[in-house]
């Protein structure tokens, strides 16, 4: 089957499904699964860093069906993050992925004054967060003690187009002032020569100098945790997008290339490019993260170039739809084999991020998408 009209199909299937799940979980925010049914992390825990990526496929949803329920439902998670927007301790570097899919989304749709307003909160104490001296975003907190006060991650690099956007808003560099040395300092201090990249980097938050890395979700310090790559190759091409500077496309070509050489041929994605050879655990995020980060590199080169990220993309797409894809209408993830991190009990699971990622590849292809970075 030519690839418009598989994805064309799969964009089909994505619709069908989501409006079965939609209607029987109206009030929920989900992360995870429990026999096929959505967790709700309303009151388990509103400040969890995956608390936008329910609203983000809701407006794209709603972008590509017009349909009102997922707009409401949107808005209404959009509304209950503001207890977590006012807990300052429940704010870390993740803003961007809390609020550029939910908030700012609403935005971009409805020109809404209140979420504008979320916005350039969220945006604001991200960059509140910049080490000057190390020239970093400080990623995540720690009980008062200052112990993670120079821990920067490579995730961070998909939170910077809160930055960007903030600026474009207000026509105040400072955002992404604060976006680019952040993106200037992860190419230098997280992205190995060979491409692959480190998870954590640990700065002296006194003096910026690089203390050491860890091997944070992935197997081992040293190692190449699959979903941060796909961060780094998603998350430099937004820079990019956003920056037009040339080393950034670079940078994301570097690690997209990383990927893809070290992809199986089956197209399903390790949890660490450099786990054990006997190790089978996968992370379909990954393969997800990546495929939207390839489509987008390939949208800034010319043919023949463009074909070699698209046609990876694709390539990673289809294995997750036929070997990691749940259609049934009676469950309500999508995306199966999601791990959270080599050691942790979530492994091989549904994770919400999987599915909003895999719709956004789809749309991506089928042209349906609400660009949300
Ligand atoms: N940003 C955390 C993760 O990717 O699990």
């Amino acid at each position: 089957m030519a690839t418009d009209e598989w994805a064309r199909q799969i964009a089909e299937k994505i619709i069908a499904k989501s409006q079965a799940v939609a209607a029987r979980n109206l009030h929920k925010i989900p992360y995870t699964s429990t026999d096929g049914c959505f967790d709700d992390k309303t009151t388990s825990d509103i400040n969890w860093w995956t608390n936008g990526f329910y609203p983000g496929m809701l407006w794209q949803l709603y972008q590509a069906t017009k349909d009102q329920q997922y707009r409401d439902m949107a808005v209404e998670i959009e509304e209950k993050l503001d207890r977590s927007l006012f807990q300052y301790n429940g704010l870390d570097h993740d803003n961007g992925f809390k609020w550029l899919l939910s908030a700012v989304a609403n935005y971009r749709i409805t020109k809404n004054p209140a979420s504008w307003n979320r916005g350039m909160l969220a945006a604001s104490h991200l960059a509140g967060r910049f080490n000057p001296i190390g020239q970093f975003i400080r990623a995540w907190n720690d009980s008062g003690d200052g112990s993670r006060a120079g821990w920067a991650i490579i995730d961070c690099m998909m939170n910077l187009p809160l930055l960007y956007w903030a600026s474009e808003e207000t026509n105040d560099p400072r955002f992404a002032q604060i976006a680019r040395m952040h993106a200037d300092t992860a190419a230098s201090a997280f992205v190995r020569p060979d491409g692959s990249v480190n998870h954590i980097v640990e700065f002296d938050p006194a003096t910026g100098e690089i203390l050491r890395t860890h091997g944070g979700q992935g197997y081992a310090q040293g190692s190449t945790w699959s979903r941060g790559q796909a961060w780094a190759v998603y998350g430099f091409a937004l820079s990019y997008l956003h920056t037009r500077e040339a080393s950034y496309l670079d940078t994301a070509k570097k690690a997209a290339h990383y990927f893809m050489a070290c992809t199986p041929e089956s197209g399903l994605v390790p949890v660490d490019f450099r786990q054990p050879a006997d190790c089978t655990l996968e992370d379909s995020t990954a393969s997800a993260i990546a495929a939207c980060g390839l489509i987008e590199i390939g949208n800034c080169v010319p043919e023949p170039e463009k074909q070699v990220y698209y046609n990876f993309a694709k390539k990673l797409l289809r294995a997750l739809d036929e070997n990691r894809c749940c259609w049934n209408p009676d469950t309500d993830p999508i995306l199966q084999k999601c791990t959270v991190a080599f050691h942790d009990p979530m492994r091989e699971t549904t994770i919400i991020y999987g599915d909003y990622f895999f719709l956004e590849a789809i749309w991506k292809l089928t042209g349906k998408e609400l660009f949300l970075w």
